[in-house]
C-alpha cells in the first residue's frame, strides 16, 4: 500500500515542501530513493529499533521509499519520524488520519523519543506558505515554529505520542506564541551597556554615529585600552531590529543550528566575534554540505574583527565581495547558494606592532618601517570600506574609578534611532536604506555643501594631507552628524568633526 508523508528539504536559508512516498508490497527488502545522504540511508537502523521499542514492528516486507523531487538532496537525521509514521501508515498498523494536513519532522532516539532538528523556522514559514495546517515536530523545537501566526504547532516527546495524533486518539494543544508581547518584552535587554563604560566620550561619540549611519569603524588603540570592551557594546544602541530582520536573523541562525536553547525568534541584533585563526569557509559559508558563515550570522547584525592585522590576507580578501553586495554566493557544480549577509563591521587593531602609538614618547617604539609592514596587511580593499577611524586611548585610573554611571546604551539608542529614522524617509524610494550605503550618485544629491563648508574640506585635506578616498567617506559621515543633529544642511562643523575621523589617512600614520 501506498502512503505520503510531507517534509521539508533546504536550499540556503529556505525550506522548500518533499513528498516521502512509501510502497509497501510482497517480497523483502528496503529502497530509500531521491537523493538521500547517508544519515538519512541510515536511518532504517533507528526507526527499526524505536519501533520495536515500542511496541510496533518493522514489516519483513518489500518496502521503496521515494524522497520528491529526487533533484534535491536530502540531508541529515530529521526525516526519521517522517519515515517512520510513512512505514506505520503504509504497513496499516496505525490509521494516520491527520498526515495531508501536517508536516511531521524530527529525528529518532532508539528508545523512540524524538530529538530535536536544525532549521525549524524556514521550514514552518513554508509550510504555512503552502497550506499547510501545522507542524509536528520534537518538543524543544516547537517555540521557534511557533513563531508563525496562524498555523498549528504541536511539540511532542515520542513516536506513540506522533501516532497518537495523527490518528486522533488522545487530544493535543497546539503551542501558542504571542510574537508580539516577546518582542515588546525583550527590547532594550542586552548583555552588554554602555553604561559600564567609563570616559572615553570621543570613542563613544563616534560609535553612536556609526551605528547612526550604519558606517563600518576601526578602533586603533593599545592593549588594555578597551577596544573589545566598546565593540561588545555596539549592538546595544543599534536600532531595534525590525520582525522582519528578526526572522531574517533567525531563518540563517536556525539553518546553522544554533537556536536549539534559545526561545525562538532572536531579538537581540546579532555580534560575531570570529577569532583571527579563521577559515575562508568558517568566515564566508560554503563546505561540503554548505553552511552560513559568520559573515551571514552577524545578519542585521555587527561582525567584530578583533585584532584585524592577525587575519590572514586572503581571509580578508574573501569578504570584499559580500561586503559590498550584502549577501554571498557559493556555487557548487549542481547548485548555488545565496546567504544574506548585510552587518556592520567593526575592527580593532594597536596602532604599531610594538602595541603603542607611535607618538608615545614614553614607549618603545616600533620603527616606520616595521609599522608601514603592520599596516600593509590591511591597506587596500577592506579598509577603503571602513568609514570611521578613531583612535583610542587608554582611561587614566582616576575616571576609572569613578563609581557615576556613564550614559546608558537605551538613551544613546534612541538619538541613534531618530537619526536613522531620517535616513529611512530619505531614502524611502530608493534601494538603500542608510547613509553608509550611499554611492557617488547619492552623495552628490544629498551631500550638497555650501561654497564656505566646501573651502573648508578643501584646506582641511590639503593641510592634514587626506587621501582621495577619505573625500566621500568625509562626506558620508557628516552627511550622519547632520541628520543626528536633525540638520538638513551639511555644514562646517559636521565636515570638520568627519575629518577628526580620518586617522590612517593622516601622514603621522605612513
Ligand atoms: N573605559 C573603561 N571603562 C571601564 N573599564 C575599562 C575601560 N577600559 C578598559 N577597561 C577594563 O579593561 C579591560 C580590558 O579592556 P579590553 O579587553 O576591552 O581592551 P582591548 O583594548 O581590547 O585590549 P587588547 O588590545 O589587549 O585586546 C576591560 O575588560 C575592562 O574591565
Ligand atoms: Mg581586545
Amino acid at each position: 500500500m501506498l502512503e505520503k508523508v510531507y517534509a521539508a528539504a533546504f536550499l540556503g536559508v529556505d525550506a522548500t515542501v518533499i513528498t516521502i512516498e512509501v510502497n509497501i508490497d510482497q517480497g523483502v527488502g528496503y529502497h530509500l530513493v531521491g537523493l538521500p545522504d547517508n544519515a538519512v540511508k541510515e536511518s532504517n537502523f533507528r526507526i527499526h529499533a524505536a519501533l520495536k521499542n515500542n511496541q510496533f514492528h518493522f514489516p519483513g516486507k518489500k518496502i521503496t521509499i521515494n524522497m520528491a523531487p529526487a533533484d534535491m538532496r536530502k540531508e541529515g537525521t530529521a526525516y526519521d519520524v517522517s519515515l517512520a509514521v510513512g512505514v506505520l501508515a503504509a504497513s496499516k498498523q496505525v490509521n494516520a488520519n491527520k498526515l495531508q494536513d501536517f508536516i511531521v519532522m524530527g529525528e529518532l532516539s532508539l528508545d523512540g523519543s524524538l530529538q530535536p532538528i536544525k532549521g525549524v523556522l524556514p521550514i514552518a514559514i513554508e509550510a504555512k506558505k503552502q497550506g499547510f495546517k501545522g507542524i509536528v515536530l520534537p518538543e524543544e523545537n516547537a517555540k521557534e515554529a511557533a513563531l508563525i501566526d496562524g498555523f498549528e504547532v504541536y511539540g511532542l516527546k515520542n513516536i506513540v505520542e506522533v501516532i497518537d495524533f495523527l490518528a486522533g486518539n488522545r487530544e493535543f494543544q497546539p503551542l501558542v506564541f504571542d510574537t508580539q508581547k516577546y518582542l515588546d518584552e525583550i527590547d532594550n535587554q542586552f548583555s552588554f551597556d554602555f553604561t559600564d563604560v567609563k570616559g572615553q566620550e570621543s570613542v563613544k561619540r563616534a560609535l553612536e554615529i556609526a551605528a547612526s549611519g550604519g558606517h563600518n569603524i576601526l578602533l586603533i588603540g593599545p592593549p588594555g585600552s578597551g577596544k573589545t570592551m566598546l565593540a561588545k557594546r555596539l549592538p546595544s544602541i543599534l536600532p531595534s531590529m525590525t520582525l522582519n530582520e528578526a526572522i531574517e536573523t533567525t531563518k540563517i541562525h536556525s539553518v546553522a543550528g544554533n537556536t536549539k536553547n534559545k526561545e525562538g525568534l532572536i531579538l537581540e541584533r546579532p555580534f560575531r566575534a570570529p577569532h583571527h585563526t579563521v577559515s575562508d569557509v568558517a568566515l564566508v559559508g560554503g563546505g561540503q554540505y554548505p553552511q552560513p558563515g559568520e559573515i551571514s550570522l552577524a545578519h542585521n547584525g555587527v561582525l567584530f574583527l578583533d585584532e584585524l592585522p592577525e587575519f590572514k590576507r586572503s581571509v580578508l580578501e574573501v569578504m570584499r565581495q559580500p561586503l559590498e553586495d550584502r549577501e554571498v554566493t557559493i556555487s557548487r557544480a549542481k547548485f548555488t547558494i545565496t546567504y544574506p549577509s548585510s552587518f556592520m563591521l567593526i575592527a580593532s587593531m594597536n596602532p604599531s606592532p610594538s602595541g603603542d602609538f607611535i607618538n608615545d614618547e614614553n614607549k618603545i617604539q616600533s620603527s616606520s618601517l616595521e609599522v608601514k609592514k603592520y599596516l600593509n596587511k590591511i591597506s587596500g580593499p577592506l579598509l577603503d570600506r571602513i568609514d570611521l577611524h578613531i583612535e583610542v586611548t587608554p582611561v587614566p585610573f582616576d575616571k576609572l574609578s569613578n563609581e557615576i554611571p556613564a550614559e546608558s546604551s537605551k538613551s544613546i539608542k534612541k538619538r541613534v534611532q531618530k537619526a536613522r529614522d531620517i535616513q529611512v524617509k530619505r531614502f524611502e524610494k530608493d534601494t538603500i536604506h542608510y547613509n553608509a550605503q550611499m554611492d557617488v550618485k547619492h552623495i552628490k544629491l544629498h551631500c550638497k555643501l555650501h561654497q564656505e563648508t566646501k573651502e573648508l574640506l578643501k584646506k582641511a585635506m590639503e593641510s592634514l594631507n587626506l587621501s582621495a578616498r577619505a573625500y566621500d567617506r568625509i562626506l558620508k559621515v557628516a552627511r550622519t552628524i547632520a541628520d543626528l543633529e536633525q540638520s538638513k544642511d551639511v555644514k562646517s562643523h559636521h565636515i570638520a568633526e568627519a575629518i577628526q575621523y580620518r586617522s590612517l589617512d593622516r601622514e603621522h600614520w605612513i
